[in-house]
């Protein structure tokens, strides 16, 4: 295999304590579905078989000691789902095990240039037979439905006979882990209900739907050999044949998985099957190319690094729904982690990287949310507000998941975030028509919500009262700076979108055009102008929130390592009612709204909220890095950062094996956009201050904005902004 290291995540041995971590950092997806990087062959006792659908979930019922009004019923939940990879392959009645059999020159690599996993070892069997066995596997990035696998087996040594079973293993499920809240619940009943399956004329079909949410879904598989004359068992699918010292076989495994939405998906697969293997692999392959072309980030010095961003923006690439009806989760579709469910990640920490890269992503991203803004709406009324939208915390249809509503339901702030969603991308793109057919809607809805439930006090200053910003330590508190600061920029936003409509023609959608004429404007403006941002006159510092700052400081020179992350060991009430923060919150804000502060007030919030933070959220070390960065340290900047590239190649969290922390992958664009090359929209424009770690030769990458494309390159001594062709 080719020695191209920066481009490919790999692993020499069958290594039991990697393995799990492997299977998610191995995971190839395509946005639609994915399957984890566990073996053809089968299970390992200790590993994790995956398959999954976007959006595809199933319902579990939400159990509560006491239950409130508004309260979830149910959860979603990402299924497992039948999984159509499986290889059975035995020699002289000996079966393949990759855990048991005699292995030796394994190699497996994730090309993430081309994205395509390949596996290749050599079996040495109990009656002296040698085979060497390769399997390449891709998720077509063309063909949604389509998954390929090419099964190689060159016996060298040995006679006898051998046998291949190449099927649908429908004995998969659900992970569980009950007492970590970051891992999904354990099912009661089966989530999934096999409607048919069977063979018919070489095709394997199984349709099935999950229990109670009643999604149907359909997985076919078609098997091809390379072999004349060969064998096969019309009943079962099952090859059988003798073999010699140089016999190979090659089977082409065609997979396709669909949600059911395609009535002729059984033609479209065979159309695609004769196309063949070749095909679709150098489609999926040139795909891939074109995306590194203006994603790729370069760096030159620091070979960790690189070979870390690579894998991080491989993933981002490839775990995104690319739809508008779904999304990315925080862990992609590389494991089960709280459940498969969308949060406040896609907008405030992933969006930036498609917005600037592949804005048709981005965009589709933000559908997601128009198009789950009736979810939204009733979600608003069931919380008892009067008019707007209220996004659900976490959710996969757009109905709130959250049973813990103090850091679920109560982060309102998912509002302001997609607001601030829908501004980063217009200003990158001037999408006017997106602004006018959907943005408009939404902005308007989110507006709403704010007027409806936040309240001008005696003193006259707008206030929020009993929300969660972003940092899950401190929970129901009133005046969140971060939310207020961010709801603050999201209705000046809107206020300049509604004068622009007003200058020329709009050809605003109907739905904006009659949300307009009930928006208060008058009281928006008042809003913004009177929105009240806790400020403590002695530290002079912006307060996390109205008490924050009264409270004792976290005794953190009394807290062993072994009780981080906190939240695994202490009552969320003995948090709450400590100054300690699991991720940036204050400081988030100040780089979201750069140039609402001044560089010693960041640098006064940055000092006292780092000494308090843990970055137990995987959320938290790339903002801190970013800020440093601007602040001027560009070493705690650069320790910061290697933090949060290395979070899942390294497992620095030792919870990769449940998927990659997919915000935090993105974190580590951001830490090299914003952080080192100081990117910050200003007036509407693209500016710089660029900044280079002492060890690293050069780093480049690309962004787009309104239409042109740029490539910034920064090495030592220079930077250079170059403008390219589109
Ligand atoms: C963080 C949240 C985040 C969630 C999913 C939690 O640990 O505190 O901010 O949205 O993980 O990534």
């Amino acid at each position: 295999m080719s020695k191209d290291t920066q481009w490919k995540y790999s692993e020499t041995e069958i290594n039991q304590e990697d393995y799990l971590k492997n299977e998610s950092l191995m995971t190839v997806s395509n946005g639609y579905l994915s399957l984890r990087g566990s073996y053809e062959e089968g299970n390992m006792s200790y590993g994790h078989q995956g398959t999954y659908l976007n959006g595809l979930y199933e319902f579990h019922d939400l159990h509560y000691g006491e239950k409130f009004t508004a309260y979830p019923d149910k959860s979603q939940v990402m299924v497992n789902l039948p999984d159509p990879k499986t290889v059975k392959f035995k020699v002289n009645g000996e079966s393949l095990s990759l855990e048991t059999s005699k292995i030796s020159s394994y190699h497996r690599e994730l090309d993430l240039r081309s994205g395509i996993l390949k596996r290749e070892f050599v079996w040495e069997t109990y009656t002296g037979a040698k085979a060497k066995i390769c399997s390449t596997r891709f998720a077509s990035s063309v063909e949604k439905h389509l998954i390929c696998i090419k099964y190689e087996i060159q016996f060298y040594q040995g006679e006898g006979d051998y046998s291949i079973e190449s099927t649908i293993d429908t004995n998969r499920h659900n992970i569980s882990k009950e007492d970590d809240p970051r891992i999904g619940v354990e099912f009661n009943h089966n989530p999934i209900v096999i409607l048919s399956r069977g063979l018919e004329d070489e095709l394997m079909f199984l349709n099935g739907e999950t229990y109670d949410s009643k999604q149907k879904f359909n997985v076919y598989l078609l098997n091809e050999y390379n072999v004349d004359g060969i064998k096969v068992d019309t009943e079962t699918g099952i090859l059988q044949d003798q073999f010699g010292d140089d016999t190979s076989i090659i089977l082409y495994k065609y997979i396709w998985l669909d949600k059911n939405e395609t009535r002729d998906s059984k033609r479209a697969f065979i159309a695609l099957k004769n196309k063949g293997y070749r095909h679709a692999l150098d489609k999926h392959s040139q795909w891939w190319k074109q995306q590194w072309e203006h994603m790729d980030v370069v760096i030159k010095g620091d070979k960790l690094m690189q070979k870390a961003i690579r894998l991080n923006l491989y993933h981002l690439t490839q775990n995104v729904g690319k739809d508008g009806l779904t999304n990315i989760s925080a862990k992609g579709m590389t494991g089960e982690g709280y459940e498969g469910h969308y949060f406040w990640d896609t907008e405030i920490y992933m969006l930036p990287f498609f917005v600037y890269t592949n804005p048709d992503i981005a965009k589709s991203l933000l559908m997601y949310r128009y198009n789950t803004l009736e979810q939204a709406r009733s979600r608003a009324r069931q919380m008892g507000h009067k008019q707007g939208v209220l996004y659900p915390w976490r959710t996969i249809n757009g109905e709130e998941c959250s049973s813990f509503f103090p850091a679920g339901t109560a982060q309102y702030h998912i509002n302001a975030d997609i607001a601030y969603g829908i501004k980063l991308y217009y200003e990158a793109t001037n999408d006017w028509k997106f602004i006018q057919d959907y943005g408009m809607e939404i902005l308007l809805e989110l507006a709403n919500l704010w007027l409806d439930m936040g309240q001008f006090d005696h003193q006259g200053r707008f206030c929020i009262h009993e929300v969660t910003g972003p940092d899950e330590y401190s929970c129901l508190v009133n005046n969140n700076t971060y939310t207020n600061i961010m709801v603050k920029n999201e209705i000046e936003f809107l206020l300049s979108l509604i004068e622009k409509c007003q200058e020329e023609s709009s050809g605003l959608s109907l739905k904006s055009m009659e949300l307009i004429q009930t928006f208060e404007v008058e009281r928006a403006k008042r809003v913004i102008e009177h929105m009240y941002l806790a400020y403590d006159d002695t530290l002079k510092i912006y307060a996390q929130d109205d008490g924050f700052l009264s409270k004792p400081v976290w005794d953190f020179a009394e807290t062993p390592k072994e009780k981080y992350p906190l939240l695994m060991h202490y009552h969320p009430l003995t948090l709450y009612r400590h100054q300690v923060c699991k991720q940036a919150d204050v400081v988030l804000a100040e780089l979201l709204q750069p140039t609402m502060f001044t560089p010693e007030q960041k640098k006064r919030d940055f000092d006292y909220y780092e000494k308090i933070t843990t970055h137990d959220s995987s959320l938290s070390n790339c903002i801190y890095g970013i800020m440093a960065a601007e602040l001027g340290d560009l070493e705690k900047s650069y320790e910061y950062y290697m933090k949060t590239a290395k979070t899942d190649i390294e497992d620095v969290h030792q919870n990769a094996k449940d998927g990659i922390h997919a915000a935090n992958m993105a974190g580590s664009w951001l830490g090299i956009v914003y952080g080192f090359a100081g990117l910050r929209i200003k007036d509407g424009e693209l500016t710089f201050n660029s900044k280079i770690p002492k060890n690293w030769e050069e780093y480049s990458f690309h962004l787009r904005f309104k239409n042109q494309v740029y490539e910034i390159k920064v090495n030592q001594n220079d930077v250079k902004i170059i403008e390219k062709n589109c």
